[in-house]
Formats: C-alpha cells, sequence, structure tokens
C-alpha cells in the first residue's frame, strides 16, 4: 500500500473565475507542484449538477484548463484532465454513495444553500454531490487537497467515507485520509459589496468580484466601488473584528504582496481608504492583468487546450484504473 503523498483538486467548469479561486485555491496549485506529484481536475461532472447549456460547458471546460495553465501550472510536470474523461470517477462515486450515510449528507452546509427553500428541486446529483468529490479525491489515492475554506467540510466528509470503506471492508489504510490544505493568509475571500459572503460566481452583482479576465479598467471600477467604512485603517488586528468589508481587502493586499497582514496593518495604520484603494488596484493589476492576458491568449488555441487535457486524461486513466482494479476486487465484484 503506497502511502506517498500525492495532491488532487478540481475546480468546476461554470465560467468566470475569480479573486477567490485563485487567492484560495489555484495560488496555491501553483506552489504544491514544485514539491509534490500533483493532479488538477477539470470537475465537469460536478458542474451539471445544476443545468448547464452544453455549449457553454465546453468552453467552460476550455477556460478552466487555460486558468490552470495562465496561472502557471506545468501540463508536463501534472496532470490536467477533466473529470468526465476518466470514467472511474463516477464508478466510484456509485460505490461510495453505498458507504456515505443519508444523515452526513444531510449535515452538508453547501447543499442547503446551494439548494435554497425549494430542496424538493434541486438535482438528486446536488445532494450526492460531496460523494463524487470524494471518490475524485480517493480514485488516485490522494493524501492533500487544496481547497478553500467552504470546502473544508466536504473534505472532513471525504475522511468519514474513506474510514468507513477501510472499516468496513477490513482493509485497514486502504484509503488515505486526505488532509485539507488551506491557504494561511485567506482561506476566504469575501464578497466587495458585502463583507460575510464570499465571493461567488454565483453571487449577481458582477461589483462584489474581481474576475480574472477583467482588464485594468475594472479591477480598478470594482475596488473604487467595493463597500468600506469611513475610519481610518487601524493599526491591530483586532479592531478590524467588527469590519469585515476593511479586513477583506487587507486580507487581499497583503495575501498578494505575500506579506501578513499585521505588516500590512504597521504600513496602512490611521491611513483612510481612499488612500488605500489605489495601492490595493495596483497590486490586483499587477498580479490578475497577466493571468488574465495569458487566458485570452489561451483560448485562441482550442487544439492546444484540447491535447493538454487528453494527455492528462491517459495519466490519471491509468493511475484510476490500476486502483479500481483493487477497489473492485475489495467489494466482491466479479
Ligand atoms: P469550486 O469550483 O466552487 O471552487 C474552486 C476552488 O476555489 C475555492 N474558492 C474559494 N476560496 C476562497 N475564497 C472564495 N471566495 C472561494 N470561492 C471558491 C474553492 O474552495 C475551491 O477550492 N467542490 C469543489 C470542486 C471539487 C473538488 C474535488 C475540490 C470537486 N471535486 C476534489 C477538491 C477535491 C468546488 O465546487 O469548488
Amino acid at each position: 500500500m503506497s502511502k506517498k503523498n500525492l495532491v488532487f483538486s478540481g475546480v468546476q467548469p461554470t465560467g468566470n473565475l475569480h479573486l477567490g479561486n485563485y487567492l484560495g485555491a489555484i495560488k496555491n496549485f501553483v506552489s504544491l507542484q514544485n514539491n509534490m506529484e500533483c493532479i488538477f481536475c477539470v470537475v465537469d461532472l460536478h458542474a451539471i449538477t445544476t443545468f448547464q447549456d452544453p455549449k457553454k460547458l465546453k468552453k467552460n471546460i476550455l477556460e478552466t484548463t487555460a486558468v490552470f495553465l495562465a496561472a502557471g501550472i506545468n501540463e508536463n510536470k501534472n496532470i490536467i484532465f477533466n473529470q468526465s474523461s476518466v470514467a472511474g470517477h463516477s464508478e466510484l462515486a456509485w460505490i461510495l454513495n453505498c458507504v456515505s450515510r443519508v444523515g452526513w449528507l444531510n449535515r452538508m452546509t453547501q447543499f442547503k444553500d446551494k439548494a435554497g427553500k425549494d430542496k424538493e428541486k434541486a438535482s438528486v446529483g446536488l445532494y450526492i454531490y460531496p460523494n463524487l468529490m470524494a471518490a475524485d479525491i480517493l480514485l488516485y489515492k490522494a493524501t492533500h487537497v487544496p481547497v478553500g475554506a467552504d470546502q473544508k467540510q466536504h473534505l472532513e466528509l471525504a475522511r468519514d467515507i474513506a474510514q468507513k470503506f477501510n472499516n468496513d471492508f477490513n482493509v485497514k489504510e486502504f484509503f488515505p485520509l486526505p488532509e485539507a490544505l488551506l491557504s494561511k493568509n485567506i482561506s476566504r475571500v469575501m464578497s466587495l459589496r458585502d463583507g460575510t459572503k464570499k465571493m461567488s460566481k454565483s453571487e449577481d452583482s458582477e461589483f462584489s468580484r474581481i474576475n480574472l479576465k477583467d482588464n485594468p479598467d475594472d479591477i480598478v471600477k470594482k475596488i473604487k466601488k467595493a463597500k468600506t467604512d469611513s475610519d481610518p485603517i487601524p493599526d491591530n488586528l483586532g479592531d478590524l473584528k467588527e469590519r469585515p468589508e476593511a479586513l477583506n481587502l487587507l486580507n487581499i493586499y497583503s495575501d498578494i504582496k505575500g506579506e501578513n497582514i499585521e505588516k500590512t496593518l504597521k504600513e496602512m495604520a490611521g491611513k483612510d481608504f481612499s488612500y488605500f484603494k489605489p495601492k490595493l488596484s495596483e497590486t490586483l493589476i499587477e498580479t490578475v492583468s497577466p493571468i488574465g492576458n495569458k487566458i485570452k491568449n489561451l483560448l485562441k488555441d482550442e487544439t492546444f487546450l484540447r491535447d493538454v487535457i487528453k494527455k492528462g486524461k491517459e495519466k490519471a486513466n491509468l493511475k484510476a484504473e490500476e486502483n479500481l482494479k483493487k477497489i473492485r476486487e475489495i467489494v466482491g465484484f466479479v
């Protein structure tokens, strides 16, 4: 049984990826590739848990691939592929549907948020989505999963499922218990309009988020309009407790600068947001615009993008089949 470190993570191809996806997850993918074997997946099976226009889905799968590359993931060193192209994800998800418990899924807060008031009308796929996520990770026996804080509960469920499988089938340590890797500085990037809500593609207002493809003018406008308050920037973190919007902007700035927030507070203490915001825009433009430009360039070469995920699929499939062979045997399939 190999206990080799292996990183797995996934991003849904549901259009315009934003600063939350980048700072909370993708930026960490890029640094992890230097020390560990990594698999990065465009999770299209997850995307269809809410209806996707097929034409847009195709475009978004390629665009998410482009985002991985533009952010700096090396396609030769790592595996980049789309989930539906490796059938093992669906097969293991079914097996894990039979291991996971209804009571466990009923506790998932993201289902409650996404299904909204009319739970009866949500797809069954949306409800059992965390089991598919566990399958994604366990199919490769991944040990480390870089994600934003919103995925932490799903990771805990994946660990429970792995543990129950190992116990039920008496195969101690067959599945490793995967560990969530959260960004130290900013595991939850908040909306620019409401510092108590996470930045999300599903929020109606474009002014709530910075998209990776935003041009510099958009970034300046969005930061100018970002909600803050009239108090100056304090010199300590404690004074930001009741000021979620201010805290969010300062966290974003610090993370991009590669500094801790205490250092930023030292630098900015006593200044107003009218002074800070242009600095933040400048910093964001320096980081986001080169990525956005690369995404736009990569999108011009669909053949290349298709080729990247095709090669990734072949490598992922080999690993998946090797593990699935053992899993089928353990479960008792002939
Ligand atoms: P998804 O597609 O919603 O988001 C992709 C990644 O971006 C992170 N993220 C954020 N981080 C910080 N602040 C935010 N505002 C923010 N918004 C998004 C997410 O936490 C995620 O890491 N279920 C997953 C995809 C998935 C997956 C997996 C992840 C499917 N299978 C297996 C890891 C391993 C999702 O919907 O992410």
